[in-house]
């Protein structure tokens, strides 16, 4: 699968895709990764490897459907079958979904549809949840609204400030997010009814390695599926 990354800052996600596709656990090809920014800190990420990278940055007055479609068209130039957004802060219109039905993908750092937005570990922490998370999602031109593919739990301590948890749940966003493209990779999504539905028969799905509890934790929890359907055993 031929993936494209869009990213504006930091770039840790990217560099946990990057790395499960060097470690062998992601069957993906990174073929380029685009920002909104000039030169976000997450380029450095992608140069290491030699992946091309790329700036679109939004005119001073520029409309959101202009610059979703000139975008677009960039990235539908490199032909990707998949795009992943990895804190990429800007939420895309269909000028640029529809180019890509189906196959643009983005994690949030709560468990949604707790905590859509901007700051949500600091909505949780407010909140006074005992648990947030992450959740990786196919992208709709909601904010943080499409169908849920992957969701990983942390608990919330009462310690806890907006900087812990956010740490908590980044642990766990970088093993969730070559997951659920694994899982991607491999067809075994479908959206059917505003949910994402997961093929789980035929062979394991091939995730990182450390994805293993979260690998037995999601296979425990279809058990009856894959009881019913007699299609899975190991
Ligand atoms: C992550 O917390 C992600 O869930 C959110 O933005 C943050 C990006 O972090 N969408 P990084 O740039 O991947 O380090």
């Amino acid at each position: 699968m031929q993936l494209v990354v869009l990213v504006s800052g930091r770039g840790s996600n990217l560099k946990a895709i990057l790395d499960a596709v060097t470690g062998g656990a992601l069957d993906v090809s990174v073929a380029g990764v685009f920002s909104d920014r000039q030169e976000p800190p997450a380029f450095q990420y992608a140069r290491r490897q030699g992946i091309p990278v790329y700036s679109v940055v939004p005119g001073k007055n520029e409309s959101r459907t202009n610059y979703d479609a000139r975008l677009a068209r960039e990235v539908e130039g490199l032909r990707p079958d998949a795009v992943a957004l990895a804190g990429f802060m800007r939420v895309l219109t269909p000028a640029f979904l529809d180019l890509f039905p189906g196959r643009v993908v983005n994690i949030h750092p709560a468990l949604l549809p707790a905590f859509r937005g901007l700051d949500a570990q600091a909505q949780a922490v407010a909140a006074g949840v005992r648990f947030s998370g992450c959740t990786v999602h196919f992208v709709d031109s909601g904010t943080d609204t499409g169908p849920i593919i992957l969701q990983s739990a942390v608990p919330v301590d009462q310690q806890d400030d907006e900087e812990t948890l956010a740490a908590r749940i980044l642990a766990k966003e970088h093993k969730t997010y070559p997951a659920a493209l694994q899982l991607l990779a491999e067809g075994r999504l479908r959206i059917r009814k505003q949910r994402a539905l997961i093929d789980w028969s035929g062979r394991r799905p091939r995730l990182p390695r450390d994805c293993v509890l979260e690998w037995q934790e999601i296979k425990d929890s279809n058990q009856n599926t894959q009881n019913r359907e007699g299609s899975y055993s190991e």
